[in-house]
């Protein structure tokens, strides 16, 4: 095969490029429909959902084409990868960021204007002008900020016209790592309870939570009553079937199998076995 037939092959979309480690997206992914028409549509009928599955089996993958789907239909659709971040100011912080700009400027002026936020909570009005912002200074005052700024939030949400999609990686994760590090189990149920309430108006969000421990996992192990969380039912993400795993690998792909970029027969039957 030449590099203009792969190139060309790359054009028609036909040849996929092996990646290992993160999350794959656009022409990278292959389709997966099921897992991906049952979250578009839930999504689209005012539902959330909470995914879950195996380590590294693709959920990450699923919701950035969901997402990519839903932004083709001019949908706002915000990515929170919560993994590593330094706690539930960030999360709030980079949501924000992520809102269209006018709504974005809306909310942090509030927060700017807001007289009960004083010291280092002011400074992530810093969001408005676009500045980095550091919210490790705010984490440790949980109370002090998350009421007023997630309200400020919620009624200017609901003041916007147009609907949210948010999609939260490793929530569950994210949340046992706070308790972790001293976050109080009434801190996560504020967390989770100020989520639910935003989903639960569909005309102005909706929401993916994701994790391989899965929400209903993490509940159940913190001993945090399940309707936190029941209004965002899950959806697994389990293994390929046979077929789609054959169809899967079949596909021309760089570097890898015979010289037309399939993986060779006999190897692929040894490999499904
Ligand atoms: N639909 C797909 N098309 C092509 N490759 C995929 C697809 N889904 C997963 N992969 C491959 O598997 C790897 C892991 O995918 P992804 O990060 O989406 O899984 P995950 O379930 O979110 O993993 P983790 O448990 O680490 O969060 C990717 O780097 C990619 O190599
Ligand atoms: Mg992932």
């Amino acid at each position: 095969m030449t590099a203009e037939n792969i190139a060309q092959l790359i054009e028609e979309k036909r040849l996929i490029e092996p990646k290992a480690g993160v999350p794959v997206e656009g022409e990278a992914f292959w389709n997966r429909p099921r897992e991906v028409v049952e979250l578009v549509s839930r999504l689209e009928n005012g539902g959330s959902a909470s995914l879950f599955g195996l380590r590294r089996i693709g959920k990450s993958s699923i919701m950035k084409e969901v997402a990519r789907h839903l932004r083709t239909k001019g949908h706002t659709c915000i990515f929170l990868n919560t993994e590593g971040m330094s706690g539930p100011g960030r999360l709030l912080v980079d949501l924000v960021r992520d809102l269209e700009p006018s709504l974005r400027d809306k909310i942090s002026t509030a927060w700017a204007n807001n007289g009960s936020l004083t010291g280092a909570l002011k400074q992530v009005a810093g969001v408005l002008k676009n500045e980095p912002v550091d919210t490790k200074s705010i984490e440790n005052d949980f109370r002090d900020f998350w009421e007023p700024l997630t309200q400020t939030v919620e009624g200017l949400l609901r003041k916007h016209d147009g609907k949210v999609f948010v999609f939260i990686d490793e929530l569950p994760f994210f949340l046992s790592d706070q308790m972790d590090k001293g976050a109080s189990k009434e801190n996560v149920i504020d967390i989770l309870a100020t989520l639910r309430r935003w989903r639960q108006d569909s005309q102005i969000m909706s929401q993916v939570l994701c994790g391989s421990i899965g929400m209903a996992g993490f509940l159940r192990r913190h001993d945090i009553a399940r309707d936190h969380n029941n209004d965002a039912p899950g959806i697994y993400v389990g293994p390929l079937n046979q077929d789609e795993a054959k169809n899967f690998w079949m596909r021309p792909r760089r570097g890898i199998g015979s010289t037309d970029g399939r993986m060779p027969s006999e190897l692929l039957s040894s490999m499904l076995q």
